[in-house]
């Protein structure tokens, strides 16, 4: 990667400033990264400038048919200063995986993570020093690629744009790690079989949206979805995955398919659940489980995870005609324990016994 550094860098006490309560995803670094793609010359020109304005054709594909996708992934600063992110092989390749889907050229694993840590060189001094163990702040990366060849045919583009930006963070959440309610969509979905599902592209987020407005107007902060044929079976929640800890010490979260995304946080919270004795499910989940297990007492936590909430428990479901609270539990014990398991790799606190810092 070729390094253009900005003339206009922030000043050291602006950035501090920010770094010191940087909510999620409304400040970003001065650099970013790009790659460039095109049919003839394939993928050139690496190189980390400014961050900046892009400069599109209004023609661009991206702009009218959507075809783009996404990544994030987080930097962590450890307490000698040094700076690590978590499996950022996993990312790459579901980034091909998504490109694939969306018929976008597949960016070498290489070039992935060569682009985060040419930027992170950059934009060190962005990554926030955590003050404790329950501060959970990072620097955002998010990779994505648009279709940016001018050209109003419907077809794959044969120009194509990769981009890295960076953004301090703080938790998604406001309430940290308190309970969340969720509200459960009756009438919209995020994907349907032989779709878009298990790709991370911007389509899946902007159809969310109006559910997630409708979880807004009831006081929920996210949005469960079911599956598209049946109506039935839990998928996730447009943003995060699901899991359900049952008093027998089984975790179960919904099975993968074309219709869900493969978390990246779903996938290692699985590993450390078996370490820490619990027994993982993967495998189809229905509403009335969740409905009845709750009212039983069978199901004693649910949580969320992803890379930007990390593990956050799910207080109760909200729909139009019903509420459903866990009877049993209440102190998310489970959750709670993995999340600081978790957190504590990623910030270096702990043995790094499965080798996923890079
Ligand atoms: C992430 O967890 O990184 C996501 O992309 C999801 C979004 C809710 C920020």
């Amino acid at each position: 990667f070729a390094i253009l550094p900005s003339n206009q860098p922030t000043s050291d006490e602006i950035r501090d400033n920010i770094l010191k309560n940087p909510g999620f995803g409304t400040h970003f670094t001065d650099h970013m990264a790009h790659v460039r793609w095109t049919n003839d010359a394939g993928w050139h020109g690496h190189e980390v400038r400014p961050y900046g304005p892009l400069t599109l054709d209004p023609a661009a594909s991206v702009l009218h048919y959507g075809q783009e996708i996404f990544e994030g992934i987080k930097a962590y600063r450890h307490a000698d200063g040094s700076i690590w992110t978590f499996r950022p092989e996993k990312n790459a390749e579901r980034f091909r995986r998504s490109a694939r889907r969306l018929a976008l050229p597949e960016l070498s694993d290489e070039d992935f993570i060569g682009s985060l840590k040419a930027l992170l060189a950059q934009d060190n001094a962005w990554v926030p020093t955590p003050k404790d163990a329950s501060d959970e702040c990072s620097l955002y990366l998010r990779p994505f690629m648009i279709a940016s060849e001018a050209f109003l045919g419907v077809r794959p583009a044969h120009e194509v744009d990769y981009y890295v930006i960076a953004s301090p963070a703080a938790a998604y959440f406001k309430g940290g790690i308190d309970p969340v309610s969720i509200w459960l969509s009756s009438h919209y979905k995020r994907a349907a079989p032989g779709g878009t599902g298990f790709a991370k592209c911007g389509g899946n987020y902007a159809a969310s949206l109006a559910a997630q407005k409708e979880a807004s107007a009831n006081n929920c902060s996210q949005v469960a979805f079911l599956d598209a044929a049946e109506n039935k079976w839990i998928e996730e929640l447009g943003g995060m995955n699901l899991f359900f800890v049952y008093k027998d010490g089984r975790l179960v979260t919904p099975r993968l398919t074309d219709t869900i995304l493969e978390g990246v946080t779903r996938n290692s919270v699985l590993t450390l659940a078996k370490d820490e004795g619990l027994t993982p499910e993967e495998r189809a989940i229905s509403i009335d489980e969740w409905r009845d297990g709750a009212a039983s007492g069978e199901i004693t936590e649910v949580f969320a995870c992803g890379t930007a909430a990390v593990i956050t428990p799910v207080g109760e479901l909200v729909s139009e005609d019903e509420r459903i609270r866990l009877t049993a539990g209440g102190d998310n014990e489970v959750a709670k324990r993995l999340r600081t398991k978790l957190l504590n790799l990623q910030y270096g606190r702990s043995e790094d016994q499965y080798g996923w810092l890079t």
